[in-house]
């Protein structure tokens, strides 16, 4: 038996992470075992590494260290959380994953794309999501949302306007290049709006 990994990916203050709850409440309704976490974080050693990537205090963190940190704590969830909990047939929510990597440091700060996704193989060891929602918004909008208090503001937030717009462009051609698992929504819509969107796309997916 093998279960299903739904990912939410979009920038930052695209409102995906109020939307995994009621996703996971609409399945449940439906009798699936779901199972919702968070990238960075989800186990307790992803959970320290997650404070050392957004304290606003490590300013001087080189970007190199920064997506290994992203790539470390990741390794921890799959490993100790995701697979054992597909393998058990569950449904897997998960808010961000690899192509969030893949987003702000590879088109983010333009990494080597390649290389970037031998790592994330590599991490992960090759697990994909069998289903991304994009909720795709306009960098500008999503960071003003955040700093009127969308989220807490961190070290990733407060990178330039300019970065935050290459990751919102990563993310289209990402949703392009494998559009088989990817569905793009509008996150500028209402949260109600939204989540009924996400709703019908799971449906598709499922049925
Ligand atoms: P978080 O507070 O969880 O915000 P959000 O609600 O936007 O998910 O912060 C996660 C930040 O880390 C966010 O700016 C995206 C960034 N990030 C990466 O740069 N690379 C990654 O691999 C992941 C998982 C997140």
């Amino acid at each position: 038996m093998t279960g299903l990994f739904i990912t939410l990916e979009g920038p930052d203050g695209c409102g995906k992470s109020t939307q995994v709850a009621p996703l996971a409440d609409y399945l449940r309704s439906k009798g699936r075992t779901v199972f919702t976490t968070r990238e960075p974080g989800g186990t307790a050693i992803s959970d320290q590494v997650r404070q050392i990537i957004m304290a606003m205090k490590n300013t001087t963190m080189h970007p190199r260290t920064e997506l290994l940190l992203f790539l470390s704590a990741r390794a921890q969830l799959v490993e100790e959380v995701i697979r054992p909990r597909l393998a058990a047939g569950e449904i897997v929510i998960s808010d961000r994953y690899a192509d969030s990597t893949m987003a702000y440091q590879g088109y983010g700060h333009g990494y080597d794309r390649d290389l970037v996704a031998r790592l994330l193989d590599f991490a992960t060891g090759g697990l994909k999501p069998d289903l991304t929602l994009l909720l795709d918004i306009d960098a500008e909008e999503g960071l003003r949302r955040r700093q009127s208090g969308g989220g807490e503001w961190n070290r990733m937030d407060a990178y330039q306007l300019e970065f935050h717009r290459r990751v919102r462009a990563g993310y289209h051609e990402l949703a392009s290049q494998e559009a088989y698992r990817w569905i793009t929504l509008d996150g500028s819509q209402t949260p109600e709006m939204v989540q009924l969107a996400i709703r019908q796309a799971v449906d598709s997916r499922l049925s």
